[in-house]
């Protein structure tokens, strides 16, 4: 058992401060899902308002640090190497709906490179966190990647594009050759979450195209402390600003990039076809 950091306790509290609107928005929901209208400006406004109380809590405990975030945008800090990456619910289309499926994604960013991470799952009151060279943890407990190292046990997860995203005959390619190959897929509908479990050794890996930064930023960091490896789909390094994420435990990364890759290069397109 590892004692969380000063950082760490100011990511937490306020993850913790934001979540009990969330929690409360969250219920709120279940009722709106029967009205014509549905929940869907509610959503909207439980999205801004919790983005609205991480970022006033995160600005008083480090006045210095900038910010990137989902809804707000840019804003610059005075100490212009250090902000933070906020993605205020993830999983959006869950909580719209009523799953209890969602997060709140919290990283630091320093001299462009991500130096904390923090995925707060309310529901089940899972905190997934790290700090580099820390470890990474699960409330209090210390997380490694799984060990599996044959493909046909590996359970992976992934995301759907949707609506006008692009990438979904990549998709399609890589999809079909890894449900071959693998114990299954899941589309649980939050990379945040989708990155913890990797952490956790839940899942062996997983890939997706087209994310942004705040949906990744505080995964990628407790992904890396606990044992994993994580990289765009064919193995560059922008993972932040690229277009793809491959996260796994270190015996499958290889296997999986050269399965995903292949897929796409066998059906003669593209990642963002
Ligand atoms: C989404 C989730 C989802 C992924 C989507 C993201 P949001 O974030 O991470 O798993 O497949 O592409 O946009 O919109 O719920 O914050
Ligand atoms: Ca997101
Ligand atoms: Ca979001």
């Amino acid at each position: 058992m590892s004692m969380p950091t000063a950082l760490i306790n100011v990511m937490n509290n306020a993850a913790r401060k934001a979540s009990r609107l969330l929690m409360r928005d969250f219920g709120e929901v279940e009722q709106l899902q029967v009205s014509r209208k549905g929940p869907g400006d509610f959503v909207s406004e439980a999205d801004r308002r919790t983005e609205e109380i991480l970022h006033e809590e995160l600005h008083k405990a480090r006045p210095g640090f900038g910010f990137l975030m989902e809804e707000g945008g840019v804003i610059e800090g005075e100490n212009a190497n250090e902000r933070w990456i906020i993605d205020p619910i993830d999983g959006t289309t869950n909580f719209l709906h009523g799953i209890p499926h969602f997060a709140i994604s919290i990283a630091v960013e320093r001299d462009k490179e991500l130096v904390a991470g923090m995925v707060f799952e309310p529901v089940r009151d899972e905190v997934f966190w790290a700090e580099r060279n820390e470890g990474a943890f699960l409330n209090r407990r210390r997380l490694r990647v799984s060990e599996r190292s044959d493909m046909a046990d590996a359970l992976l997860a992934t995301g759907i594009p949707f609506a006008r995203r692009p990438g979904k005959k990549a998709f399609t390619a890589m999809l079909t050759s890894v449900m071959d190959k693998t114990a299954g897929v899941r589309r649980q509908g939050s990379a945040a979450l989708d990155l913890a479990y990797v952490a956790a050794g839940r899942y062996e890996g997983f890939w997706e195209t087209g994310l942004s930064p705040w949906d990744i930023a505080g995964g990628i960091v407790i992904v890396r402390e606990a044992g994993g490896l994580v990289s765009q789909i064919d193995g560059r390094d922008n993972i932040l600003y690229g277009d793809s994420i491959l996260a796994s435990n270190q015996r499958l990364y290889d296997p999986l990039r050269k399965l995903l890759t292949g897929a796409v290069r066998d059906a003669g397109i593209k990642l963002t076809d």
